[in-house]
């Protein structure tokens, strides 16, 4: 039995007079899974209520059965649910290296007291650490910046690093708003390798995206949202020829 990772069930908020998201039910099964809709849809407000940064006016979000209702953040992200922001935001005192570094602390098991007294034990995993940082860099195409302090990097770059950062918690599933705006083609391209890699290593991961291309290359399942409302949801493909898709896109470019 295969149990979604993520089940909304009739998520509802208004903002003022706008609704944003209306009675919407959706599951995210295993794999990569993209959240798509034109501007305004409501993809990061399902975000903002999956995580419980506000309440929903009603409905419920269930994590691999366990419903977040009532639950902080901090306690949802303590239950492996994690996400990235449409800015990025990285720590700007920190180098790339340690910004990735920094998104395993959920994962140490050497107590903090040990690492303050530099025990043998924490200076292996603390240098455990510093490979695997290292190599999801080399990953993403951004070895050259490992020692980089973070704001100082190309906004590109500071997205990827916040992806990287969020991968080294090890999350059963991880939200990602819009990791590729802003992005040129190559780092386009590295986001795709880290995603699918992580993917196979067991994340699932539900990503906001406007780079239909990115989307229909690396998702396994694509959920459609229009003025708060589930559109449409299937198969890249069955999404792509689906005409109320193509009319929601269309008919907002007009
Ligand atoms: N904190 C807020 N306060 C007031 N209105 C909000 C707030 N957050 C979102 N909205 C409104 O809710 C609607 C959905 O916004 P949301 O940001 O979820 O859309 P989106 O699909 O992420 O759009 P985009 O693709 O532009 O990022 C919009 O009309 C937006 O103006
Ligand atoms: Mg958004």
């Amino acid at each position: 039995m295969n149990q979604p990772a993520l089940e909304a069930i009739g998520l509802t908020k208004s903002f003022g007079g706008v609704r944003a998201v209306a009675d919407l039910s959706f599951i995210v099964p295993a794999g990569i899974v993209a959240l798509i809709g034109p501007n305004g849809a409501g993809k990061t407000t399902v975000f903002n209520l999956v995580t419980n940064l506000f309440p929903p006016d009603g409905g419920d979000v269930r994590f691999y059965g366990t419903s977040l209702r009532g639950r902080t953040p901090n306690a949802i992200a303590g239950l492996g649910l994690l996400r990235t922001f449409q800015t990025a935001r990285v720590f700007p005192g920190m180098t790339a290296l340690e910004n990735v570094m920094a998104g395993a602390h959920r994962h140490v098991r050497v107590a903090a007291v040990a690492q303050m007294l530099w025990l043998p034990a924490a200076l292996r995993e603390e240098a455990a650490l510093r490979r695997e940082a290292a190599t999801m860099l080399d990953l993403v195409g951004l070895a050259r910046f490992r020692d980089t302090p973070a704001s100082n990097l190309p906004m590109g770059a500071q997205k990827l690093v916040e992806v990287c950062r969020a991968l080294m918690a090890r999350p059963r599933l991880l939200l990602l708003d819009e990791p590729a705006a802003g992005l040129n083609d190559a780092e386009t391209a590295e986001t795709a390798t880290l995603l699918r890699a992580a993917a196979d290593s067991g994340v699932t991961i539900l990503v906001v995206e406007h780079n239909m291309s990115l989307v229909m290359d690396i998702a396994d399942h694509v959920i459609v949202l229009d003025l708060g409302r589930l559109l449409a949801q299937g198969t890249p493909e069955d999404v792509r020829r689906d005409p109320r898709v193509i009319e929601a896109y269309l008919g907002t470019e007009a």
